[in-house]
């Protein structure tokens, strides 16, 4: 009895293995129908996960609509998708220049979108701006052009598609926040800030929207990576480490990140954390036990003065 069930684990390993492997590529087929001849705008599609999101929207077979800062940069991702993918499958994308911090300009956009395809189905608002330091150190004026750049600029997007998605009752609106939209971190005053109002205004929107059939989804990550970090050769236990907690010391990948948005867009997801156990902790610890959290947050700040500067 105790060898049958030993021979019998390995049997039962390869067959979970193999469900699992067919329950991917079902989900990966189906994911791609979900978006086929869709309307996909990305905002800033030129940055690590606004790339991978372009890559993955495009072999899907969505009509894209590929949003970026910098002509030249749009162009060279405009060549990467075309060359890669069969042009049979997949629609060419439209690239448009947007500087989400001049909304004048984010109008205009929206307008050409809308007037080149008729409508829009799915807008993803990537783009985002980032800053670091103490609060007294950042200028009044960097906080607003964090502020537009992170919120009112998705907004203004946001608000110019909606009354099209509302009359056609169907559309899909992506928020890729960070869970720094939910946690307070030292240090990150305006970025944070501008991820709390951005969460808050589309958690609002959801619920006006819902009886429209619009869907508003938040998808938001800790920290992405946004390169790849392989260990040394022959470093076994740097690649055992990395197998096996590799989203908890590096990050997640843009390519996770970007599959996971997919997923958001087919399963109609409204919320999703891709984050370790320890911010989804502090998450709880926040809302549960506040004074405990900003405790352990000041003390680390104090930690960090203490160590002195490098150089
Ligand atoms: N990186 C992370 O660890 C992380 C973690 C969680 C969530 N996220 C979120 O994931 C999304 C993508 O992040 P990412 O790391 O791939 O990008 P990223 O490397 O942070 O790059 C930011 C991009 O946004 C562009 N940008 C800045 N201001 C803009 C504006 N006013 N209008 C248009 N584009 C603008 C930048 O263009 P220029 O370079 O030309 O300025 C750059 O391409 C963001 O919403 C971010 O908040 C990132």
């Amino acid at each position: 009895m105790g060898v049958t069930a030993v021979l019998m684990l390995p049997l039962l390993l390869l067959g979970i293995s193999g469900l699992l492997f067919i329950y991917q590529e079902v989900s990966r087929l189906w994911s791609k129908s979900a978006v086929q001849n869709k309307v996909v705008v990305i905002t800033d599609a030129i940055s690590g996960l606004g790339k991978e999101c372009a890559r993955v929207f495009h072999t899907g077979g969505a009509r894209l609509v590929l949003c970026g800062k910098n002509w030249e940069r749009l162009e060279i991702l405009y060549d990467a998708l075309i060359s890669v993918a069969d042009p049979s499958k997949t629609f060419t994308p439209k690239l448009v220049l947007l500087d989400l911090s001049d909304i004048s300009c984010v109008q205009d956009v929206a307008k050409e979108v809308l007037d080149c395809y008729g409508c829009v189905d799915i807008l993803i608002n990537n783009a985002s701006m980032k800053i670091k330091g103490p609060a007294h150190k950042i200028s009044l004026e960097l906080d607003k052009k964090i502020m537009d750049a992170n919120y009112f600029g998705p907004i203004t997007l946001t608000k110019a598609l909606l009354p099209d998605m509302i009359s056609r009752r169907t559309g899909q609106i992506v928020l890729v926040n960070n869970i720094q939209g939910k946690l307070g971190i030292p240090f990150r005053t305006a970025y944070a800030a501008s991820k709390h109002a951005a969460l808050g205004f589309f958690d609002c929107l959801r619920a006006e929207v819902e009886e429209y059939d619009v869907v508003v989804s938040t998808v938001s990550p800790t920290f992405i990576r946004s390169y790849h970090i392989d260990p040394g050769q022959g470093n076994w236990e740097a690649s055992i480490w990395k197998f096996f907690f590799r989203k908890l010391t590096y990050g997640v990948h843009p390519v996770d990140v970007a599959e996971e948005v997919m997923r958001t867009v087919r399963r109609k997801k409204q919320e999703v954390f891709m984050a370790n156990p320890i911010p989804k902790a502090a998450m709880y610890i926040r809302t549960f036990f506040p004074e405990f959290f900003f405790a352990v947050v000041a003390c680390g700040v104090k930690e960090k003065l203490n160590v002195p500067e490098e150089g």
